[in-house]
């Protein structure tokens, strides 16, 4: 029955952590879909504060299975210390199951991705370092290792061979690095076997049957639409599909059992690593936005690009995810701004145009068309209902659910699990 998609709306780090953990106590089941640990979710419970990259935000509330789907690039080792940095500080993780078909990060996917990106220069995409897109390369080049061949070394050697053989050349000849041992790897690699076993599963069937047994599953997406392979701001994207479509191919879920896409939305927008960001600020409330909004990176610690809400790309995620709801974020990282703007269109090459263009170019050329928002100055982080917010507040609320083309069911006031106002139940 209710199978629901919680998932970025912008270019990440929307808060889409937060969310799931809020959710997390009413539902059996939060699978990752896509990604890996370049994502960084912050989960805030009480005074503990839970920086998650690959395991899904449910492994926090102890009803819920957190699920890796086959759609997810596992990297072992961050997985192994993060369960254990989670076991030290008493959370029980004993219930995690691991797609066999997800994909293996293995050390040499990580050395791609930093030596491409220093070899790009001035044209790099800016990304985490963590051998997300070499990994997804393999992956769709068929030369990727799966959490499943740990388990014949006869096929895992054959398949680190396979893989190396053409990397070997580009990294020596190419990139002018030494070449990398196919034992070396499968040794590596051969130290997790055992200690991942007792979560590998056949997630498919595991979370096809709990919902034909009504129960509740939550996607959690990685990233957001704009980094969207396919739909994002192409090439400065990840390499897989954070949009609502990449939970089913990412965990083997029919797109028919999808009830509810949730798009987690910031009050505000940011952006990390290269790419176009109509707007970005790169004045004092830039800064500002920054500075209150606590806007670095928690994956690599880069500083976040800072930006008015831009409604536009907002009509865009509702459109290609075909959302419900949005959850709105941060709202209260805008209190004590007079005037707030936000964008409503792009004035592109002298045209206002209304949608996101398709064409690259154009989105390059695209400059943000404003209307401002009276402001309010009231602390809103103890408002508990949509009448507790001041009026300004809840008229900019009003305002981008206008703009954005669904309602806006749940408003986040605050880092902690109570912080947030829900408007409309989302099961
Ligand atoms: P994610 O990648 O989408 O999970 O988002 P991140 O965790 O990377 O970044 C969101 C940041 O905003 C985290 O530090 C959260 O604790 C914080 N956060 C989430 N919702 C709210 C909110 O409503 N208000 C405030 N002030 N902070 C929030
Ligand atoms: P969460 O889940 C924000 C960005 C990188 C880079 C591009 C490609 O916390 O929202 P990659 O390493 O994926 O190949 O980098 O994507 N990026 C993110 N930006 N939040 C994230 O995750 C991101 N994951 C990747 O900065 O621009
Ligand atoms: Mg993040």
């Amino acid at each position: 029955m209710p199978a629901l998609v919680l998932l970025g709306a912008q270019w990440g780090d929307e808060g889409k952590g937060k969310a799931t953990d809020l959710l997390g106590g009413s539902v059996d089941y939060v699978v990752r879909y896509q990604g890996g640990n370049n994502a960084g979710h912050t989960v805030v419970v009480g005074d503990q504060k839970y920086a998650l990259h690959l395991l899904p935000s449910g492994i926090l509330s102890p009803g819920c299975t957190p699920v890796i789907g086959n759609g997810v690039v596992v990297d072992p080792s961050v997985l192994l210390s993060e369960l254990s940095g989670l076991n030290d500080r008493g959370v029980d993780t004993s219930k995690l199951l691991i797609s066999g078909n997800a994909h293996i990060i293995t050390p040499y996917n990580v050395t791609v991705d930093k030596v491409t990106e220093r070899f790009l220069g001035k044209r790099k995409i800016g990304t985490t370092g963590r051998g997300i897109g070499p990994t997804y390369a393999d992956k769709i080049n068929r030369v990727g290792i799966r959490v499943q061949d740990l388990y014949d070394e006869s096929i895992l050697t054959q398949k680190v061979e396979a893989a190396l053989d053409v990397k070997n050349q580009v990294l020596t000849k190419l990139y002018n690095r030494r070449a990398i041992a196919v034992d070396q790897v499968v040794e590596e690699l051969l130290t997790y076997a055992d200690k991942l076993a007792p979560y590998v599963a056949d997630t498919v069937l595991v979370l096809n049957q709990a919902l034909e047994d009504d129960k509740v599953v939550l996607f959690e997406g990685g990233q957001g639409t704009l980094l969207d392979i396919d739909h994002g701001t192409y090439p400065f994207v990840t390499s897989s599909n954070p949009t609502a479509g990449g939970a089913c191919t990412g965990a083997g879920v029919g797109p028919t059992k999808i009830s509810r896409v949730i798009g987690i939305l910031k009050a505000y927008t940011t952006r990390v690593g290269a790419g176009p960001f109509p707007t970005e600020l790169f004045d004092e409330d830039g800064a500002a936005l920054r500075r209150i909004g606590g806007e670095r990176g928690v994956t690599t610690g880069r500083d976040r690009r800072c930006g008015w809400f831009d409604a536009v790309i907002a009509r865009y995620a509702t459109r290609v995810n075909g959302l419900t709801d949005f959850f709105l974020t941060k709202l209260d990282v805008l209190t004590g701004w007079e005037q707030i703007p936000v964008c409503v269109a792009y004035e592109i090459d002298g045209k206002r145009v209304e949608e996101l263009p398709y064409s690259q170019t154009d989105f390059h050329h695209a400059k943000p068309v404003y209307e401002t928002l009276p402001g309010w100055s009231e602390d809103i982080t103890k408002a508990k209902s949509f009448s507790d917010l001041p009026k300004n507040a809840q008229n900019y609320v009003k305002a981008l659910e206008d703009m954005s083309g669904a309602p806006i069911s749940a408003i986040g006031v605050g880092p902690g699990r109570d912080e947030t106002i829900e408007i409309n139940s989302f099961i």
